[in-house]
């Protein structure tokens, strides 16, 4: 499966929404989650980030994320079509730590 990890927080570009055969990405405030039950792992959603925040569960970097993705993705709703992106979102593609930012 795939996993969005934490460079999506506050930056939301969703992008990937768009591209899931499969519409497994469900939303939140200020991330967004995949579905690990339903992800079809066809790798189609990971080059259409901006942020290059999303992984292969495989990859060292998503290991923290699989949880927070699994939970996540059976409390928020589903998302299917691209919204505007934070204003500010681009200030905040790549800075460290945004982890506490996330708002469950
Ligand atoms: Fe959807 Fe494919 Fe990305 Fe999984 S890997 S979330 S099925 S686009
Ligand atoms: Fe987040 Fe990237 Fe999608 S920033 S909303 S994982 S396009």
């Amino acid at each position: 499966t795939y996993v969005v990890t934490e460079n999506c927080i506050r930056c939301k570009y969703m992008d990937c929404v768009e591209v899931c055969p499969v519409d497994c990405f469900y939303v939140g405030e200020n991330f967004l989650v995949i579905h690990p039950d339903e992800c079809i792992d066809c790798g189609v959603c990971e080059p259409e980030c901006p942020a290059e925040a999303i992984l292969p569960d495989s990859d060292d970097r998503a290991a923290e994320w699989a949880e927070v993705n699994r939970e996540y993705s059976q409390q928020w709703p589903n998302i299917t079509r691209k919204g505007e992106a934070p204003p500010d979102a681009e200030e905040w593609n790549g800075k460290p730590n945004k982890r506490p930012l996330l708002s469950p």
